[in-house]
């Protein structure tokens, strides 16, 4: 009943780690302390030059570059492909790859909102048919979703990021149900406020907000342990933890008296 709800990682050195949305934030942050832990990673996102940077302090056997846009259907299978000729099947894949776009519910529209969705959640099912065939034919390997807080219950000016990390968090759980039986481990990870040129679009003071390091520390840390979800700051995590199991009616209220809205 207690034991960890997936397999723990007693050392990352020679683990080979696919990692979707390594440019900058959380992704770099990531890179970086798997790099120096020893682990190969193929680091993937659609800026180049700053992969290239990340990779330039590792030897091209350990830190491999991988641009691609995310949101390209047909170029799943190829980077695929590339990503196991470079260091071979991945044990580990981190989708990290999102946009954010702070809107009230009269600002959205649905372009934009597909937009949004396509990286942040039809990607990840992208990612999902791409590495699962060889995963489950091996009986090992994990995968690992960023969603967010966000996706714990309906927050103001999340309009679309919200609903897209709320389905995040209802597919790992699929995940988890699914794979976990099949020897695959699954991590659902669920950041607070992190600064990152993500948040910085935010006009408002971010409660226990984290660096990308202490996030990147945190995820290490959960996955290291096996755990399923991974939440930080638990401070922070906590209290939205019991704010979602609040009837509506004060959740609102509560909304209405705290988050200034205009
Ligand atoms: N910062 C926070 O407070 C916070 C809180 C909770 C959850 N999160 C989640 O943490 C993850 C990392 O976010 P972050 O805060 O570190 O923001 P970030 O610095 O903006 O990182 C987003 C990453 O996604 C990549 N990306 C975006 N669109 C892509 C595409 N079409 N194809 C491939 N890669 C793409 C970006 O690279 P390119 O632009 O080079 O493609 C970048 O590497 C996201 O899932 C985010 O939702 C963040």
């Amino acid at each position: 009943m207690f034991n960890a709800m997936n397999k723990p990682i007693s050392s990352w050195r020679g683990l080979r780690v696919w990692l979707i949305g390594a440019s900058s934030g959380i992704g770099a942050a990531l890179a970086q302390q798997l790099l120096a832990l020893g682990a190969i990673v193929t680091l993937s996102a659609r800026r180049e030059p700053a992969l290239r940077q990340l990779a330039a302090a590792h030897g091209q056997e350990q830190a491999h570059v991988l641009a691609f846009d995310a949101i390209e259907p047909a170029a799943w299978p190829q980077a695929y492909q590339s990503v196991c000729q470079n260091m071979g099947e991945p044990d580990l894949v981190l989708f990290c790859a999102a946009d954010y776009c702070p809107e009230r519910v009269w600002e959205v529209s649905a372009a934009r909102a597909g937009q949004t969705l396509d990286i942040n959640l039809l990607s990840a099912y992208r990612a999902i048919e791409t590495i699962l065939p060889a995963m489950l034919a091996r009986g090992h390997g994990g995968i690992g979703l960023i969603a967010s807080v966000a996706g714990y219950m309906g927050l103001p000016n999340a309009s679309v990021y919200g609903p897209s990390k709320a389905a995040l968090i209802n597919l790992a759980e699929i995940l988890y149900s699914d794979l976990h039986p099949k020897g695959l481990s699954v991590y659902l990870i669920n950041p607070g406020f992190v600064q990152t040129s993500l948040t910085a679009k935010n006009d408002f003071t971010m409660p226990a907000l984290q660096t990308p390091e202490q996030a990147a520390a945190a995820i290490m840390r959960g996955m290291a342990a096996g755990d399923f979800e991974i939440h930080f700051p638990r401070r922070f995590t906590q209290t939205m933890k019991l704010i979602q199991l609040l009837p509506y009616r004060w959740r609102f209220a509560l909304f209405e008296r705290y988050l200034k809205l205009s």
